[in-house]
């Protein structure tokens, strides 16, 4: 490899490590920015009534509820009760519905299906009745298993949860048979969700891009540059050759005969094939008076140009021009 190319090759491998860790740091720092956290808690739901076809207590704890995103997070107990209004209207949207609180001072539970108004409505509206906490259970979602983290800033100090819809319709209808469900909501487990915001997906996807068309372009220039450098240096190859053979045909040649002082045995060796000359050899005379075998000198000449001797240029010599590439003038003269 030429030191040259071994120069370039170095320069696009440090190139391309830049770009690469540039990349790297640049998804690094996003990582940390612009992703959004969110913490949430889930809720341990603990059931007891007494079924009545058998007088026994039944008691049924699952870690299914989550906390409301402004819900004070503590524990909460009270008996279950309905939006008292409509038979089928368990939404709780009307400031004016009653909850069908029992008698007796106990607390109590508000259970509230998802929907039609906000949660922050629904919450208010039971918490105006004294409720000690508000159970809202998910109505319609794609799993029927999921919860949401609920947003209901400014609701107090009311405890507020989402339960998945199975759960909800499974006390719904324990009340719907006058049965008296007692429920204990219970502080589980901190979770911690990280959520990578649309806009950052966007914003990485784009710089990648960008960073692969800048790389791919530098790439693509650099191969046209070597290309172009090649094809260069073959023109001005191929002028300096025709210059040379121009040159070689301007050179005398004599045939030496026999008596000639070259073929003396003091007389100098032909510097190309280092052997003397005899009668009927062709020789080559060069502008420097040195002479060599025609056969031996003429492929010399046309690549190097020079005298083999004294190396003096036959071009310059013969005062023939050769219009070069500025680039590659230095390096082929
Ligand atoms: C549910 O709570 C009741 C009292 O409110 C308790 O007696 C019962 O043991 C609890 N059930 C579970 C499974 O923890
Ligand atoms: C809830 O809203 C839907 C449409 O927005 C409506 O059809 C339905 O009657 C509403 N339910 C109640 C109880 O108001
Ligand atoms: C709620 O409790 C307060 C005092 O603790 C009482 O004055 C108010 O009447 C109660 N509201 C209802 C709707 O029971
Ligand atoms: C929902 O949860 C119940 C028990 O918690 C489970 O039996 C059921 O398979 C779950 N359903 C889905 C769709 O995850
Ligand atoms: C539940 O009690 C109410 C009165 O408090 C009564 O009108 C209703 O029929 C009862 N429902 C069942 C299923 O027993
Ligand atoms: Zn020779
Ligand atoms: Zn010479």
């Amino acid at each position: 490899m030429a030191p040259g190319s071994l120069v370039a090759a170095c320069r696009s491998l440090a190139l391309s490590t830049w770009l690469l860790s540039f990349c790297f740091v640049h998804l690094l720092c996003l990582d940390f920015t612009v992703a959004e956290r969110e913490e949430w808690y889930t809720a341990f739901v603990n059931i007891t009534y007494m079924d009545p076809a058998t007088s026994d207590w039944r008691t049924e704890k699952t870690e299914c509820g989550r906390y409301g995103e402004h819900s004070p997070k503590r524990d909460a107990k009270g008996v279950v009760v309905l939006p008292a209004s409509a038979q089928h209207d368990r939404l709780a949207c009307d400031p004016n519905g009653r909850f069908a609180v029992p008698m007796q001072a106990v607390p109590w539970v508000a259970l509230i299906a998802r929907g039609n108004c906000t949660y922050k409505d629904k919450i208010r509206h039971a918490a105006a009745q004294n409720a000690s906490a508000v159970v809202i259970y998910n109505v319609g979602s794609a799993n029927v298993n999921d919860t949401i983290t609920m947003p209901h800033s400014g609701t107090g100090e009311v405890v507020a949860i989402m339960i998945p819809e199975p759960k909800g319709k499974e006390v719904l209808s324990l009340l719907e048979r006058n049965i008296t469900v007692t429920m204990t909501i219970t502080i589980g487990t901190r979770n911690l969700q990280k959520y990578v915001s649309r806009t950052s997906v966007v914003f990485v996807s784009i710089s990648f891009i960008v960073l692969m068309i800048i790389s791919l372009a530098w790439l693509v220039f650099y191969y046209i540059q070597r290309f172009r450098y090649a094809n260069a240096r073959d023109r001005n190859q191929r002028r300096l050759g025709d210059a040379a053979k121009k040159a070689i045909s301007k050179l005398q040649v004599r045939t030496i005969r026999k008596g000639d002082q070259e073929t003396e045995a003091d007389f100098d060796n032909c510097a190309v094939c280092i052997e003397g000359y005899k009668a009927n050899d062709v020789v080559r005379i060069l502008p420097c008076r040195h002479l060599f075998h025609k056969s031996c000198v003429d492929p010399w000449l046309l690549d190097h140009r020079t005298c083999p001797m004294c190396k003096m240029n036959i071009l310059k010599a013969l005062g023939i021009a050769v219009s070069l590439r500025k680039k590659e003038k230095k390096r082929t003269l």
